[in-house]
């Protein structure tokens, strides 16, 4: 069992792990009001695909409580903007307009419900996408754990675990599956600049359920593969095309290269809910592009002179063929791979 939670609800509000503050500080924030929850997606104070997801299906249910006193029209054109509102923050995670359309179809039914029954239905649709979320990151976790054989060096790159989900993780999910089934493992993390989610939150919640880490710079991966050495790869995805296209943090297309030069099988692990199955290839994929201060104030602390260009993208894109499996919830894909996205899609319906 995890000694935190990513993301719950208490008190009528969204209670919010705050990841800027991790490692060294293990704070919750409260959001009462839907433009909270936009902030904290926007701020990384919730962050990965799946949270993001499922934190903004729990913000429609905040937009609903705090406009429970509106009158009909009032409170369904408040919905609407608050929706608009969610879907503007953060672009590339699929899993956010998966979400959100979850929560439209709520709407949707509800036509006719007053206020506190809409608010109420919201409320339980979050938290059955939640407890939904978790379950999935768990059979996921078991589909994938037969990849992983004991002793393995596994290098990973951003951070795809509990803390980038309602709960369990992808890529750390079956890490820990493979834990569970009496493995030992040794995961390298990359410390995945400018924002080191591989160094604050992956090494931290790897070290929370006892698995031997080690953190290294980003630069240091190709060394590491030929000198540890890395026995395979496995990373998590904000969106994947319908050709095995993966989108995933800046800097995991580079490892996919790195990987393939030293013959290191490289991994994707992704629910459904991440497959974009309407874009052919990932060149369609929206990539955010961040603040340049991210880069260039790394931290608070000047590491680029000021008057420089500085280019911030927050994802790259690794392309099918640098892809050796792909593993969800309803199994393990190999190239190529479209008809199994399309039938893990469909079957999604
Ligand atoms: O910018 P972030 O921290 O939201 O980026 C997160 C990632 O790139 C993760 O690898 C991805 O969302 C998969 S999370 C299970």
């Amino acid at each position: 069992m995890s000694r935190f939670q990513t993301l719950a609800w208490g008190d009528q509000a969204l209670v919010l792990l705050d990841q800027t503050r991790l490692p060294g500080e293990l704070v919750y924030l409260e959001c009462r009001q839907v433009e909270e929850v936009a902030r904290a997606i926007e701020g990384l104070v919730v962050r990965g695909a799946p949270a993001i997801g499922v934190a903004a299906a729990y913000g429609m249910a905040v937009a609903a409580g705090e406009a429970l006193d509106q009158e009909p029209g009032a409170f369904r054109r408040h919905l609407q903007q608050a929706r608009a509102r969610l879907a503007r923050t953060r672009p590339t995670a699929v899993n956010l307009f998966w979400a959100l359309a979850r929560m439209e179809e709520v709407l949707v039914a509800g036509n006719g419900l007053d206020n506190r029954q809409l608010y109420e239905r919201l409320l339980a649709r979050a938290e059955a996408l939640r407890a939904e979320d978790e379950a999935i990151c768990r059979s996921l976790g078991r589909q994938g754990a037969g990849l992983l054989e004991n002793g393995f060096k596994v290098l990973t790159h951003c951070n795809a675990g509990s803390l980038a989900t309602a709960g369990y993780g992808t890529a750390l999910g079956v890490i820990y599956a493979a834990q569970e089934e009496g493995k030992q493992l040794r995961v390298y993390a990359d410390e995945t600049r400018p924002l080191l989610q591989g160094s604050r939150l992956t090494a931290w919640e790897l070290r929370q359920r006892g698995v031997e880490v080690t953190v290294i710079c980003d630069n240091m991966a190709a060394t590491v593969m030929r000198s540890a050495p890395i026995d395979c790869v496995i990373v998590g995805a904000d969106r994947i095309a319908a050709n095995g296209d993966v989108a995933n943090k800046i800097g995991t297309y580079g490892v996919a290269v790195l990987a393939r030069a030293h013959q290191i099988p490289f991994y994707v692990a992704a629910p459904v809910s991440t497959l974009d199955l309407s874009l052919a290839s990932g060149d369609q994929i929206p990539i955010e592009e961040r603040r340049p201060e991210e880069v260039s104030r790394g931290f608070g602390r000047a590491t680029a002179p000021e008057d420089v260009g500085i280019y911030n993208p927050a994802f790259d894109v690794t392309p099918a063929e640098l892809v050796t499996a792909i593993v969800s919830e309803r199994g393990v894909a190999r190239p190529p791979f479209g008809p199994a996205l399309r039938q893990w899609g469909e079957g999604a319906g």
